[in-house]
């Protein structure tokens, strides 16, 4: 027999989602487990055994883990789903019928690199920050920054009282106005990229995500995506 697992540890493993995310639609009330709701977190089941559903419907293990790298254009949402009606990137999957999803996000008007997958355990992976995944974007910024603001921004600054882990910065060009800047950091924080440059005095203009680990965007064309093999999935973890 299965052992008992607890059920959003088992809805990640299903690559239905994060583990987070799976937290979120218990909270949410849309699992039921043998036809009761389940809303606790502490809910444990045994898989094959009982009968788990998702806004009703049976939710079956069996789907190969795919994973995807986009080069996310500017104006789509990260979210499986959007209030507004504003265009999500999972439409930009043209011939995908797995049920991935972003890992992570990235804010309606950056672009570049983000991973979906249907691997919710690699997905929580990627995001736990025991791993220290580095994410490496370049931002245009506003005009340009000086070695001081710089070496602020490679120590650590402190962001909403809590400080921010070594970054590392490289100008790329300068321009009469602004300054392209590659700054490579391993947090997730909401914005992080652009508060960061905005307390320097240099807020940034536009911003595309580069790579995540070794694995670089490369040539992959804006709203593109590629499948991830086994060899560049190591890349992230790089
Ligand atoms: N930092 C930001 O400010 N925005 C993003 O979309 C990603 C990182």
């Amino acid at each position: 027999m299965n052992e008992p697992l607890r059920l959003q540890k088992f809805l990640a493993q299903c690559g239905l989602a994060s583990r987070r995310h799976a937290e979120e639609m218990i909270r949410q009330g849309r699992i039921t487990v043998d036809g009761i709701t389940i809303t606790e977190m502490g809910a444990k089941i045994t898989p094959g055994m009982q009968i788990v559903c998702l806004d009703g419907a049976p939710i079956t293990l069996e789907e190969k883990p795919l994973t995807l790298l986009l080069n996310k254009p500017k104006g789509y949402v990260t979210t499986l789903s959007d209030p507004q009606g504003r265009p999500i990137v999972t439409s930009l999957l043209h011939g995908i019928t797995a049920r991935v999803f972003p890992v992570g996000r990235l804010d309606l008007d950056t672009e570049g690199a983000l991973i979906l997958t249907n691997d919710g355990m690699l997905a929580e992976s990627i995001q736990h920050p025991r791993h220290e995944i580095k994410k490496s974007y370049e931002a245009l910024v506003r005009g340009r920054p000086t070695g001081p603001g710089l070496s602020r921004l490679e120590k650590g600054i402190i962001l909403e009282g809590k400080k921010t882990f070594p970054a590392t910065l490289v100008i790329v060009k300068k321009m009469p106005q602004s300054t392209l800047v590659k700054i490579t950091i391993h947090e997730g924080r909401k914005r992080q990229v652009k508060k960061m440059f905005a307390a320097i005095g240099n807020p940034v203009l536009s911003l595309k995500r580069i790579a995540y680990g070794q694995l670089f965007l490369g040539d992959l064309p804006t709203g593109a995506y590629k499948i991830l093999s086994v060899k560049d999935l190591k890349k992230i973890f790089l």
